[in-house]
């Protein structure tokens, strides 16, 4: 059984959370797409796990974590999260990278900062390398990790150095020595080394085996390439597509796809939010639900919960199932909005699309929720809830047509309600 966990909205909704509570039980927990642009934060027992590239299923012993060959690597962050977590004790025998993922280098950060600075719409990219390493891999010139074992990588960076530095050197950039990169990444090929492998096979052997495999989305819906606000997005397809394609598992094998959401909603970076709450109320959301970046450790923009960019999630990715994480945090609120439809000229509708000048014609219809929930860290149960969280999770089910099949209730692993079905 292959099992999804994708994110919603913009990123950070939790995914970290439920991937780390599903892998109790996974053989195998595989990331799929984007890079160390992610950051999956886990709290076990009051310690802080961020997760960048790795699966968060690591934590669990014996679950195999596979990076597939959808993600791009930054070898220089992988091998300090290996180290991270060998000082906490944590194995990682069991980690599988893909032959097929490509690397990043550092001229792809430098591109990365030099594009950041010339757009006039700036995206507020996390600086990565991650854009430019995904052009070079669609451009057909990128280094994979196979690559990066092999003889020819040599004769391979040393013709992207080159063709970087002509572009690097015209933007008035310091350019790159060749001999430096080769040097640096020969001690990361070195290192990586017994990690790397066709994890397609893998995979694929599990599946013939019956294993239960559980693969986790990085960033999120509305910033899918495809799907998301573009340009605002990031350089892959976070939804359903990109697991197949950055894996290498059919779509036939797929079970539930569990989408996570905020029961507010969060967003770093520019461009389009539709339920900002640019002002005191976002501010508050901000304090209350620690709503800065793993990865960037940005202030993240702050707003209400949409359920029409949310439906918008759950039919492009065939959403079975929704994991609502934060209902502790919207429960300190006295009053919650819930965004229920658009208002588009005066037409009230659920239509969500990246057409941007729509969107900015567009204008959120919001219920009012009673909020103060109390502590509700500790419930196990949905029917235990006080009677204003069940009001306003059940209007979200009604609305979207999906179930609930997991409240978060806090940060750490058991503040979790997995409802019954
Ligand atoms: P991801 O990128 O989707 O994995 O999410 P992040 O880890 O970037 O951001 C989610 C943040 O919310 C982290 O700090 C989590 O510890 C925290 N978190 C997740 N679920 C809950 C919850 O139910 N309640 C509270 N208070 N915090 C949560
Ligand atoms: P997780 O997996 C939140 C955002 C960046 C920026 C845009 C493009 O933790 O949910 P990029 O560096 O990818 O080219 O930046 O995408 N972004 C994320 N925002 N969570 C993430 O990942 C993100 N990954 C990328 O802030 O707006
Ligand atoms: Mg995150």
């Amino acid at each position: 059984m292959v099992n999804v966990v994708l994110g919603t909205f913009f990123g950070d909704e939790g995914k970290g959370k439920i991937i780390d509570f599903l892998s109790e039980n996974a053989d195998i927990s595989v990331r799929c797409t984007g890079g160390n642009n992610a950051g999956h934060t886990i709290y076990v027992n009051g310690e802080k796990f961020a997760f960048h590239l790795i699966p968060s299923g690591i934590l669990n012993k014996g679950t195999k974590a596979v990076i597939g060959n959808g993600v791009v690597i930054d070898p220089k962050i992988l091998i300090e999260e290996i180290e991270n977590l060998k000082a906490h004790n944590i194995e990682v025998n069991n980690l599988f990278i893909s032959d097929k993922a490509h690397i990043i280098f550092p001229y792809h950060i430098a591109m990365d900062n030099l594009l950041e600075e010339r757009r006039i719409d700036k995206i507020g990219t996390t600086k990565r390398g991650i854009g430019p390493a995904y052009c070079d891999k669609y451009e057909r010139c990128g280094i994979r990790a196979q690559d990066l074992i092999s003889p020819r990588f040599r004769e391979m960076i040393t013709k992207n150095v080159n063709s970087k530095n002509t572009i690097l050197k015209a933007y008035g950039y310091e350019e790159f020595h060749c001999e430096e990169i080769i040097k640096e990444y020969e001690t990361y090929a070195a290192y990586l080394k017994p990690y790397i492998t066709d994890t397609v096979y893998l995979l694929h052997e599990g599946i013939q085996n019956n294993q239960n495999i559980v693969c986790e989305g990085a960033q999120a819906t509305l910033l899918d390439i495809d799907f998301g606000n573009y340009p605002f997005v990031t350089s892959s397809n976070p939804t359903i597509g990109g697991v197949c394609t950055g894996t290498g598992i059919g779509a036939k094998y797929i079970g539930e796809v569990y989408g996570v959401l905020k029961a507010y909603s969060s967003k770093v970076g520019e461009g389009p939010y539709m339920t900002e709450e640019a002002n005191q109320i976002g501010d508050l959301i901000r304090e209350l639900g620690h709503e800065y970046g793993t990865t960037t450790k940005r202030p993240r923009r702050c707003g209400w919960l949409d359920l029409v960019a949310l439906k918008y999630a759950v039919m492009i990715n065939g959403i079975t199932g929704l994991a609502i994480n934060h209902v502790d945090t919207v429960g300190k609120l006295k009053k919650i909005k819930l965004c229920v439809a658009y208002r588009y000229k005066g037409e009230i509708n659920m239509r969500y699309t990246n057409n941007l000048e729509y969107l900015a014609e567009c204008e959120p219809v919001y219920e009012e929720f009673d909020g103060n929930f109390g502590d509700i860290s500790h419930i196990k149960k949905r029917e235990d809830l006080p009677e204003n969280a069940k009001k306003y999770l059940t209007r979200i089910e009604q609305v979207v047509g999906v179930p609930i099949k997991f409240i978060g209730t806090g940060p750490e692993r058991e503040n979790m309600i997995v409802v019954k079905s």
